[in-house]
């Protein structure tokens, strides 16, 4: 991204695999080193976003529907929220973004990637996050946590067989994309999560702020 001063990170994750555990831990995380960082989520992260966000997770809809929205809200929270933010240097945390296209829809839905990739392309500008983490949870291990959580929505009522169809997309971009989207095995103890993503957290600053003082040098 051109004149991107701001760090773009997003976190992915089965539904029950424990991200949204980690967000808050890693926004403060960022902070303490003084970084001025944004923390947000798709769907949503605009007022029209946030209720787009309703009717995906509720209403019934065909899954073509259900890509075009997810996009719409994107493109939204993309130009309103995202690029503003990192062109003003601060730091963007979003919970879920297109990873979870090419997983739930690609995968999940069984649109494939190719479709998924047409409205990447077109919609979001060719935004990418300069880093991305996938908790990884086998599915049995995110229905068990799922079952003990709210009342499921739309998309947590699928069966396994959805589940592992859009597990195995999600490791499928991890293998195509290793230096960008890390895997975390997320049926670890907290303690030793926090260990790992608070290394690779502090070493993604650092080499960001050598970047930029070259860039400026
Ligand atoms: P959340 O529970 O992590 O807030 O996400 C809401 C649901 O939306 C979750 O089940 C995954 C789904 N989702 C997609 O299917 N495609 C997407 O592109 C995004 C961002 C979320």
């Amino acid at each position: 991204m051109q004149n991107q001063r701001g760090c773009f990170i997003t976190l992915e994750g089965l539904d029950g695999a424990g991200k949204s555990t980690h967000v808050q831990w890693l926004v403060d995380r960022l902070r303490d080193k003084g970084l001025q960082v944004l923390s947000t989520r798709e769907p949503g992260g605009t007022a029209l976003g946030e209720r787009l966000r309703d009717i995906l997770l509720s209403c019934d809809m065909h899954a073509k529907t259900e890509a075009l929205l997810m996009f719409a809200a994107r493109c939204e929270h993309v130009i309103q929220v995202i690029l503003p933010a990192l062109q003003q240097g601060t730091w963007v945390v979003c919970d879920r973004y297109t990873d979870a296209s090419y997983a739930y829809q690609g995968g999940g839905r069984q649109l494939g990637s190719e479709a998924v990739q047409q409205l990447e392309s077109w919609a979001l500008n060719g935004l990418e996050p300069d880093r991305s983490w996938l908790f990884d949870v086998p599915l049995d291990v995110a229905r068990q946590r799922l079952a003990s959580a709210r009342e499921p929505d739309r998309f947590e009522q699928e069966g396994a067989a959805f589940f592992e169809r859009t597990r195995a997309a999600y490791h499928e971009r991890v293998n195509t994309q290793p230096e960008r989207l890390r895997l975390i095995d997320s049926t670890l103890p907290i303690e030793v999560i926090r260990e790992q993503l608070g290394a690779q957290i502090d070493s993604l600053v650092s080499h960001w702020q050598a970047r930029l003082t070259g860039s400026t040098a």
